[in-house]
């Protein structure tokens, strides 16, 4: 899905300038389908005026739209396939939550290794927390929220931990201003800060 999402971004500039020719030369008819077509590049895009008239400079940070500003960092392909390694809830918030790791990453979990090694990945994912409908104390995953990344790479991420993050909603990457928030939060506990700034532990 995400790979979709990335074709159309890839495709967008030049799909753009098409519009562009089509709106001169066709009828509102003709344009509103074009437009239908193109629908979730540009409810997706930011910077789509940026993108039609070539005039506004794209921030260094977001490179690529797919990926974290600050980090660059995106939603790893495969990772709903990855392992458990806990969930949460937050009640004030009325979310559920998944937390998935990948190989490195649980091969790190089950050998008590720590710091993680550089590699490892996790996705913390997020649901909207609803109650089954019949069980008044059921709760169950709804909507999704957003997806949260973080990738070890000691030396490129060394300010921050050796972790980038990246926080997406609906695929999109978040603001810069959250993403700056990430490792104050992962590292103001000293207790957390012993533990590699990763707060999970794996649920047995
Ligand atoms: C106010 C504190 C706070 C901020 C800010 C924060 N987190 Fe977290 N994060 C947590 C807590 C608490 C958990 C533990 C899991 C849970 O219950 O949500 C967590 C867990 C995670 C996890 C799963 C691995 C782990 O450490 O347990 C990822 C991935 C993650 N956060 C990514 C991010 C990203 C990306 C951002 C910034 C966009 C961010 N977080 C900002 C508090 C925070």
């Amino acid at each position: 899905m995400f790979k979709h999402r990335k074709f159309h971004y890839g495709k967008f500039p030049g799909a753009a300038a098409v519009l562009i020719v089509t709106m001169q030369l066709f009828t509102a008819g003709c344009v509103a389908s074009r437009t239908d077509s193109l629908e979730d590049a540009v409810n997706e895009q930011e910077k789509t005026p940026a993108a039609v008239s070539n005039s506004i400079p794209v921030s260094a940070n977001h490179a690529d739209e797919s990926t974290s500003p600050i980090f660059g960092v995106s939603i790893p392909d495969g990772y709903r396939h990855w392992e458990l390694i806990s969930v949460s809830q937050d009640s004030g918030r009325n979310v559920l939550k998944g937390i998935l790791g990948n190989e490195l990453s649980t091969k790190a979990y089950q050998d008590k290794t720590i710091p993680f090694p550089d590699g490892s990945t996790l996705v913390k994912l997020t649901w909207k927390r609803e109650s089954l409908s019949g069980f008044e104390n059921v709760f169950v995953a709804g909507p999704s929220t957003m997806v949260e990344v973080m990738v070890k790479d000691s030396k490129k991420y060394a300010e921050t931990g050796g972790w980038g993050f990246g926080r997406f909603i609906d695929g999109k990457p978040a603001s810069e201003a959250q993403h700056k928030s990430c490792f104050e939060c992962h590292s103001r506990d000293a207790k957390f800060k012993n533990y590699d700034f990763v707060f999970t532990h794996r649920a047995p």
